[in-house]
């Protein structure tokens, strides 16, 4: 699938995970729209540097999880930049680290809620761009603890699971149409949201990785990129993990 010339929009793409997915899509041609929160300085930023290289960007602010936004959003980009062809879902949705015994329903509607509802209010807002393209590609961001859990993550991993099944759903769908829907399942990733891990636990990780080392964001862009190059994969979720799932 061609990315040169294609318009991309990457959720949460000010900071992280997001940010490193933006500059490899720019790299590799496509224009970009960087969707940012709260962090509108770290959005400029992202957009600023994909500009030094010559490619297309623009900041975009919407809260994922609202839909009227989300569709103000896409609007926008499309008078920008043009139709949509790709749609990274990657905004990070927060939820406490909690037991389940302990866990707020509270904040585990809102977590299944955020996740489920930006990948829904993306797709919804996104496909019909595609479709005038004559089809498109979407990529969701998950994460191995949708298969493998951990303690404190019940509704994270429910969430992700979720997703992992929405964009299987969206595949038998669009595929018909000429979209391609898969995820991408990150082990752990060094960037703010992991910040907090303590040196002893992201080294655990690594040793629990044939690669021996933690994940980095522009690891999880690569899987993107090449996914979104795979014109003939779609539905599947891909590990990007250092290879931990042997284990
Ligand atoms: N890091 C890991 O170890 C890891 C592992 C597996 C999966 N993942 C997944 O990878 C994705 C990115 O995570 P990350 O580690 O890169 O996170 P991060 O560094 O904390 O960055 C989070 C990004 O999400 C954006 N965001 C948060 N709430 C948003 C909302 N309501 N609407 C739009 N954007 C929103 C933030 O934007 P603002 O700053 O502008 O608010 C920021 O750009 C997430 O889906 C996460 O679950 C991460």
């Amino acid at each position: 699938m061609p990315l040169t010339g294609n318009v991309a929009l990457v959720t949460g793409a000010s900071r992280g995970i997001g940010a490193a997915v933006a500059m490899a899509l720019a790299a590799e041609g496509a224009a970009v729209a960087v969707n940012y929160f709260g962090s509108e300085a770290a959005a400029q930023a992202v957009v600023k540097k994909i500009q030094a290289t010559g490619a297309k960007a623009m900041a975009v602010k919407a809260d994922a999880r609202d839909q009227a936004q989300v569709e103000a959003m896409a609007a926008q980009v499309k008078a920008e930049l043009g139709p949509i062809g790709i749609l990274v879902l990657n905004a990070s949705i927060g939820f406490p680290m909690a037991s389940f015994l302990e866990f707020p329903w509270e904040a585990f509607e809102a977590k299944l809620m955020g996740e489920l509802g930006a990948a829904f209010h993306g797709c919804r807002a996104v496909v019909p761009q595609m479709l005038e393209r004559k089809g498109g590609a979407i990529v969701a961001i998950s994460s191995g603890l949708a298969r493998n859990p951990g303690w404190g993550f019940c509704a994270h991993s429910a969430a992700k699971a979720g997703l992992e099944g929405f964009a299987r759903a969206l595949a038998y769908e669009l595929g018909p149409m000429g979209i391609r829907v898969n995820a991408v399942a990150p082990g752990l990733t060094l960037t703010d949201a992991t910040a907090h891990i303590l040196d002893k636990h992201k080294k655990a990780a690594a040793d629990q990785s044939p690669l021996r080392r933690n994940g980095q964001a522009r690891d999880v862009a690569e899987a993107v990129v090449g996914i979104l190059r795979s014109g003939f994969v779609t539905g599947v979720t891909l590990p990007v993990n250092g290879g931990s799932y042997v284990f």
